[in-house]
Formats: structure tokens, sequence, C-alpha cells
């Protein structure tokens, strides 16, 4: 077995349209791991993905006029813009529509029937109609369907099972045999006395109800079912079941598999089954994480009334604070395995106290007063006191601190130990009150000593702070002329490699501070003001929709006249970012019209098009263009496209 390797895993996402500071947990806390083992000079694979089949998919899709995957891949797109911000190191992603996934999940679940370990029954459950869903008794809201909330019935689907109750003895025994296996501890409990206690049932992996999902290819009529194509994603990702399979030889079993605490039991239940029946290595550790919960809605101070006050867009978080900020938080501030709680309130703390207070000062200070006391060139030591012998041991024992809190996975506490060394140097500063020995020519060496010193912390905590705060250890190391990509390596983790002589700039504020009352105050405006937007579109939304249709008599109807046209010519209306200008040809005439195509179609793709025009309204000017008509179009959503003759008509033809 390779032991400098390390396998890293978060969870696939479910695409989604509004991507939360809490989705971002699993993963930047993966990033950080992943990071520290490359700096460890592992060799390191991290994975992460999107989870993209399912009905919830297919019907959110249908409902905006799209395709699943029409739907799904601006979110993916999304996902990975929040992962660039948030400077996420991952090796590769993974999604369940790659080709490659697909065969191999096909592959996989063949084989699992080949070997008897899958078989076709029937699944019993409440079957809701209109959403053509089957529902587990424990799925259904009061009763009703969860989906849509209407009455259910009792009904049967023909479902392949996956024999997962003969695993509970096996799966007993991996949590004694591996205490290391699933983490936090407590988490075992759970599981046992839960779930496994009280009795495995054979798990239903197939639906004829699903069509966005993998196909079964023996029995087509079924797709693969959340769990066998979920799950196998760490395993297809390298390449498992292909003759491609060099990246999982040489990297399965995981190391590390992170998932949140609503998905543990998939995780160390029916994922070390399907492993089992595989004959695959099981994971060598599961980490269930808690969550972080989100600051709930606040009573303004300004307006009086009930608003959501927490900015939780990672993107706009990143904008306001920084990716270093937001990373520092959801590490930070989480106690490991257990729940946090995110509030603007909370993140501006951590800002304010340990990235301005604590590591910004001490580096302004320090780099200050080098610059006064020494023109900018760094001073060497000389005769190290006790107090200096303190600091110099804690900063050469902060790296082995920091990894035995890396193994354990507790990086709030791993980032701790980093602190307690940038706040002992601070507590340095006051001790030996540099101000005071400047003053004494006598003390000149001593002064120079506690520069030294100083820096050294500085330069220490920055290498150390690499795999969480990815941009200020380079941006700190600078003041220094050290070069972040070359000399950020553990290898420099102690006392004693700054030269003497290389100058040192006074430091520009790494985290300036930030006014917290003021903040807020904005913040909270900010989202009042959203609040009402919101209030408004939601109103205007409804007036649309519950605007009754009129009823009109055949002959109202018939007083608009519809032609078939032909596009000859498309031009872009400058002024406007909707409207292209127009000319049509209708046979024996031509006409203009300016028309809000310009979001939906290029020119190219409507000259030459037959559609349909109103050609007796009456013209009217938009944006300098004197329109003779309007081009029906049907509107879905945010999806339009144009009225076409089904099958091939003069320009001219009369519809109606
Ligand atoms: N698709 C499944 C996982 C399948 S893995 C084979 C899924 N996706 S998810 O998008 O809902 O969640 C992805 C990860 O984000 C999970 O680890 C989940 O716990 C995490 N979080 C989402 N919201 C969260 C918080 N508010 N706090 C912390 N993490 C949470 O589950």
């Amino acid at each position: 077995m390779d032991n400098n390797k390390f396998y890293i895993t978060t969870p696939i996402y479910y695409p989604s349209g509004n991507w939360h500071i809490g989705h971002c947990y699993t993963t930047v806390v993966c990033d950080a791991l992943a990071r520290f083992n490359r700096m460890l000079k592992k060799d390191v694979f991290f994975l992460t993905g999107t989870d993209e089949h399912g009905q919830k998919i297919e019907k959110k899709a249908s409902e905006q006029g799209l395709s699943p995957i029409e739907f799904i891949n601006p979110l993916v797109d999304g996902l990975k813009e929040i992962w660039k911000e948030l400077d996420i190191s991952y090796d590769k992603f993974i999604r369940t529509t790659d080709d490659y996934h697909v065969e191999a999940v096909q592959s996989i679940f063949k084989q699992l029937y080949d070997k008897g370990e899958i078989y076709k029954s029937e699944y019993e459950g409440w079957y809701c109609t209109p959403c053509e869903s089957f529902w587990t008794e424990s799925q259904l809201v009061d009763g009703k369907c969860p989906d849509c909330g209407r009455p259910v019935q009792k009904g049967k689907e023909e479902s392949y099972f996956f024999r997962l109750s003969k695993y509970a003895d096996r799966i007993l025994k991996l949590y004694e045999d591996n205490p290391e296996f699933l983490q936090p501890k407590s988490r075992v409990n759970e599981m046992v006395n839960n779930f496994i206690k009280p009795g495995l049932q054979d798990l239903c992996v197939s639906r004829t109800t699903i069509n966005w999902g993998i196909p079964v290819t023996f029995d087509e009529k079924h797709t693969v079912y959340v769990w066998v194509d979920a799950l196998t994603n760490y395993i297809t990702a390298l390449g498992y079941g292909t003759s491609h399979d060099e990246l999982y030889k040489k990297y399965w079993p995981a190391d590390v598999q992170m998932v949140g605490k609503e998905i543990v039991r998939f995780h160390t239940i029916i994922w070390p089954a399907i492993l089992m029946a595989l004959g695959v290595e099981m994971p060598k550790k599961v980490y269930g994480h808690g969550w972080l919960l989100i600051g709930g809605d606040k009573l303004s101070k300004s307006k009086g009334e009930k608003i959501k006050t927490e900015i939780t867009d990672p993107k706009e978080l990143v904008d306001r604070y920084g990716c270093d900020a937001l990373r520092y938080f959801l590490l930070r501030e989480i106690p490991f395995g257990n729940d946090g709680v995110y509030t603007n309130e909370s993140l501006l703390k951590r800002i304010n106290g340990d990235l301005s207070n604590d590591l910004g000062n001490l580096v302004s200070r320090t780099t200050a007063m080098i610059n006064q006391y020494f023109g900018g060139v760094l001073p060497y030591y000389t005769e190290l006191t006790a107090l200096d012998k303190e600091v110099i041991d804690l900063l050469n024992g902060t790296l082995a601190k920091v990894k035995e809190q890396i193994e354990l996975i507790d990086v709030p506490t791993a980032l701790s130990e980093i602190f307690k060394l940038i706040q002992r140097a601070n507590k340095y500063i006051d001790e030996t009150e540099p101000w005071k020995i400047s003053k004494d020519e006598a003390m000149r060496d001593r002064l120079k000593t506690v520069m030294y010193v100083l820096s050294e912390c500085i330069r220490v905590s920055a290498i150390l702070l690499k795999p969480f705060i990815t941009k200020a250890p380079d941006k700190i190391l600078a003041f220094y002329g050290i070069d972040g990509e070359k000399e950020i390596t553990f290898d420099n983790a102690y006392f004693g490699v700054l030269k003497e002589g290389i100058s040192v700039t006074k430091a520009t504020p790494v985290f300036p501070r930030i006014d917290v009352n003021k903040e807020i105050a904005e913040i909270e405006k900010m989202m009042a003001e959203r609040a009402k937007a919101n209030k408004k579109e939601e109103k205007k939304e409804e007036k649309k929709e519950e605007k009754p249709v009129e009823q009109i008599s055949i002959d109202e109807f018939f007083k608009t006249q519809l032609k078939v046209a032909i596009v000859k010519t498309c031009e872009d209306v400058e002024k406007s970012n909707k409207l292209y200008k127009l000319t049509l040809d209708l046979g024996d005439e031509e006409r203009t019209v300016a028309s809000g195509l310009k979001k939906y179609y290029k020119p190219e793709e409507l000259i030459g098009k037959k559609v349909i025009l109103v050609a007796n309204l009456k013209p009217a000017k938009l944006c300098g263009v004197v329109s003779e008509g309007m081009i029906l179009c049907a509107e879905h959503g945010d999806k339009v496209v144009l009225i076409s003759p089904e099958s091939d008509m003069p320009a001219g033809s009369v519809v109606g």
C-alpha cells in the first residue's frame, strides 16, 4: 500500500440555483486537508463533482421548458465558479452525466446483478399520480406528496433491489475492527442504534418512473436509482471498471471521505455494502461533519420588520471580504464535528479579531519597527534570553501540533495552534517593549534579536497558514522579499531561516479592519432593499398569474391578421439590448419590424426563417425603428422560441 498517497473526496453536489455559504463548508475543509497533505509531500488526489440525475431535476427542467442537461449545465458552471473564487484545488471534477461514469455504473449494476447481489421484485410505496412518483411512508409530508402536497395512493412498481440486509453483521464488524473508519465516534452509535440494529431492508436501486437516470442495460425500462449511481462516483472517477484504471489502482482506498452529517448513513452503511458486494476495499475514513446553520431572519433595526439579514451568497461574500476571510471563517468557526452558526456579525468578528487584530497587526507592527529602527534592513539575533527561547520553542513545535490535529481532521484546532503562535508573538512585543529599548544604544543587540524572532514568527505562521488561507501568506512573505511559490514549504517551518540584511517593506494592511456597526447597518439596508424589490417582483408575478384571461368572440379573433413572413435581414438596434430590426418578406410586400429577440437568437439564426407576423397592428416606433407588425413567439420562463409554420408555406400565406 502506498502510504504516501492521499485520496480525499467531497460528496457530489446536487445542482442548485442557490449555492450558499453552507454548501462551501465540506469542500473548503477538504481543500485545506488536500493542500496540507500536498505540503507534506504526499501524492494527493482531491475529487469533487456534481450529482445530476433524478426526478427533481427532470421536473425542474421541464417546468422551465428545458432539457435536464440544459437546466443543469449553467448550475454546474456556477458551482465551478464558486470553487474558483474560493481557490479550491481539486484534481478532478466528476459529473454523473459524464460518459465514463454512465458506462461504469452500467457495468457495476450488471456485475452486481450477475453476482446475485441485485434481484428484481416489486416496490410498494405511495404513488403520486400527477408527479408520477413513488414515495416511502417516511418521505410523505402529512401523508401527502412531499413535492406537490396532493394525496397519494398505495401502489406497486417493478424495481431491482440490492441485498443490503445481508450486510448488517459485516458492517458492524467493520466499525468494530476499524475504529478509525467512521469519525467522529459519536456517529457510530447513531448508525448502529438508529439504523443497523432495527434491521436493514434491501434497497430499491432502480425505477421505471424516472427517465432522467442511467438506463439499466439489460432491462431498459429501468433507470439506476440514486445509490448505485451517486456513491460509485468515488471509484468511477478513478477509472474503476474500465481498462484505464491506473488512478484507481494508485489512489483507492480513499483516505478521507468527507460528508455532511445527514448523509453519513449512505456513506457508512450503503456504500460499504456496495463495496463489499463488489469485492472492493473499504475507504479508510468517512468523516461526518456538522452543519453551518445560517442565522435566521432578524428584525431590521431601520424598518422594524423581519427580513433576511444574512448575506449567504459565497461569491458576494468573497467580493466583499476576500477569499481568505471566507475560508478562514468556515475552517475556524465550526467546532469540528459539531454545528456552527453563521451570521454577518460572526464572520466580521473573525475577520477583525483573528485576521486583522492578531495576524495583521503582528505583521504591520513588526515590519514598521524594522523600518523605523533599522531602515528596513533585517537584523540578526545575538544572545537568546529565556523569553526568546520560549517563543522559539513554540515556533519550532507548532508544525508538529498542527500536523497532529490535521491527522485527527480537527481543522479548527489546527488553526488555533497557529494562532497561539501569532498571539504569543504579539504578547512578546508587549513584553519586550521595543519602543523603549530602541531609545537605549546599549540595547541595540537586544532590539535586533527581538526583531529577528518576531520576523521568524511571522514567516513560519505564514507558511503554516498557507493550506488554510491561500492568498495572505504570499502577500505577507512578500514584505520580506520572499517568493511564496518557492519558499512556502514545511521544510522551512522552523526558526533561523531568514537571512540577515534582507530588505523588509513596511506592510500595507493585509486584513483591513472593518467598522462592524457601519458594515452591519449597510448590509441591513441593502438586504431590506432587496427584500422590498423581491416583494415587488413577486407581486408583479402574482398579478400576471392572477389576471383572468378574457374570452373573445370569433369575430374579435378574426380582426387579427396573421401572415407567414420570411426574415430577409436582421440588424442590431444599438440603442436597445433587446431589439433587432428585421426586414420581412410577405410575398407581395416588405415590412420592417422591431422584435425583442436579441437575447434568444443570433442574426444568422433568424435570416431565412419563416415566422408568423401580426400584420395589421398599428405601426409603432421602438428605439427609433418604426415597427410594422409583431412576430409571434412562445414563452416559458426564461425561454422564448419563434412560432413557424409546421411545413413549407409561401410568404404571405394567411394564418387563421
Ligand atoms: N448529492 C448528495 C451527496 C451524494 S454523495 C454520493 C448531497 N448533495 S448536497 O448538494 O445536498 O450536499 C453536498 C454537501 O454540502 C453535503 O456534504 C452537505 O452536508 C453539505 N452542506 C449543504 N448545506 C450545508 C450546510 N448548511 N452546512 C454544512 N454543510 C452542508 O447531499
